[in-house]
Formats: C-alpha cells, sequence, structure tokens
C-alpha cells in the first residue's frame, strides 16, 4: 500500500555493504522517475548511475550527510550506500537552473519509493559539492548541471517517526542505541 511504502521510505544513512543494490532495481528506480510528471512536460532531467565499490567509495566524500548530528559520523565507517543517483538538469533543454527544482523533488521520491518497494532504501542528499560532482563524473559544464544526489542500498538502521515534541524542535536525534528519530508535525498542525 502507498501508506506503508512511504513509512518505510525514511533517509537512511547506514547500509549492509554485504547486500549491494542491484542494477535492476536502479532502472526501476529511473523508470519511476521516467513516468513522473514534469512542468510543461519538459522532461529536462538526466541521470547518472554510480555503482561499484570503487566509484562509491570514490564518491561518497563528496556528499554531506545529517546536519543536526554533527558529532556523529554518517554514514558510520564500512556502512556506506552501495549506489548513488545524481539527478541532472540538461540545460540545453531548459537553461533555467532553478525553473525545474521541483521536478526534482518528485523525480527523486519517486525512485526511493521505487528502491523501498524492491526492498532497499535511500537518502536525497542536496549537500554536495556540485563542481566536484561534475568534475569527477565528467559531466559536461554546459550541458548538465547536478542538482540533488540520491543515495541508495540496503539499510541497516532504525528509524522512528515521532510527533514533534513540546518545544516544537524539528531536529532528528539519535538515542544512546543508535536509533534515529525524526519528529513529524501533527496532521492538524498542518491544515491551514
Ligand atoms: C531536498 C532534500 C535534501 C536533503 N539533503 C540531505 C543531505 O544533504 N544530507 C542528509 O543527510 N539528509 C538530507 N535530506 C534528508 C532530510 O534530512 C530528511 O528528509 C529529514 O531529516 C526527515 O527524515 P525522513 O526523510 O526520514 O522523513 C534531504 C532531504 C530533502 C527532501
Amino acid at each position: 500500500m502507498l501508506q506503508d511504502l512511504i513509512l518505510a521510505n525514511r533517509s537512511y544513512r547506514s547500509y549492509d555493504m554485504t547486500q549491494p543494490i542491484p542494477h535492476e532495481v536502479l532502472l526501476a528506480a529511473l523508470e519511476a522517475a521516467r513516468f513522473s510528471p514534469s512542468s510543461v512536460n519538459l522532461q529536462p532531467l538526466r541521470f547518472r548511475l554510480i555503482e561499484g565499490e570503487e566509484a562509491c567509495a570514490a564518491f561518497l566524500p563528496l556528499t554531506g550527510w545529517a546536519r543536526n548530528l554533527p558529532n556523529i559520523q554518517l554514514p558510520p565507517a564500512g556502512h556506506a550506500p552501495t549506489a548513488y543517483i545524481v539527478i541532472c538538469q540538461d540545460l540545453t533543454v531548459a537553461p533555467n537552473p532553478t525553473r525545474f527544482n521541483r521536478d526534482v523533488g518528485i523525480v527523486a521520491q519517486s525512485m526511493l519509493l521505487a528502491a523501498v518497494e524492491a526492498g532497499y532504501g535511500g537518502c536525497m542528499i542536496g549537500n554536495f559539492r556540485a563542481e566536484a560532482v561534475a568534475e569527477q563524473l565528467q559531466l559536461d559544464p554546459q550541458r548538465y548541471l547536478p542538482q540533488l544526489v540520491v543515495a541508495l542500498g540496503k539499510p541497516d538502521e532504525e528509524i522512528h517517526l515521532v510527533d514533534l515534541p513540546a518545544d516544537g524542535k524539528t531536529n532528528y536525534y539519535r538515542d544512546e542505541e543508535n536509533r534515529h528519530f525524526v519528529p513529524k508535525r501533527r496532521l492538524q498542525d498542518l491544515i491551514i
């Protein structure tokens, strides 16, 4: 059911590297992106897959994780993603770098839901070094603008959704057993 998938689709930051996400699952994720809505149906987004131990190890340092938890190393050593999808805008289709940000979010969520349905998971990474990414992936800077990274793998951590605390803080946090808690606003507080 869709709601179950949405609930299971958390931002995972620790992965079982002995179970790399299969290439077919990445293709299923791209199919989910392909059929997602696009403003004026321009479909300006393109995707670079990063797979394999070596490529993933080289890519990890370009990504930033869990700004709310600066004292915890995430992903932990030995628990890194086993693939990444870099969502790029093809500037020859649409030169405005911000107009299609909504398309980016939509395809990212579609891809993550497809991965979760297949028993995997991931995390959107907006905190990445775009120039370094373009350079490492040898992307033509005139053409492909990296907009968002989706990290993927077999999650091996526990994440719990909780109501916002009384102080109203939205920061996610971890307990001493390294369980991750994500406060979400209550339904009645969302409706204007
Ligand atoms: C557009 C976007 C960019 C994000 N970028 C990062 C990031 O750079 N690093 C990170 O660790 N998490 C990132 N996240 C994950 C959020 O921190 C996460 O969605 C939030 O803590 C709520 O957790 P949940 O996804 O499990 O509901 C991003 C999420 C979104 C939607």
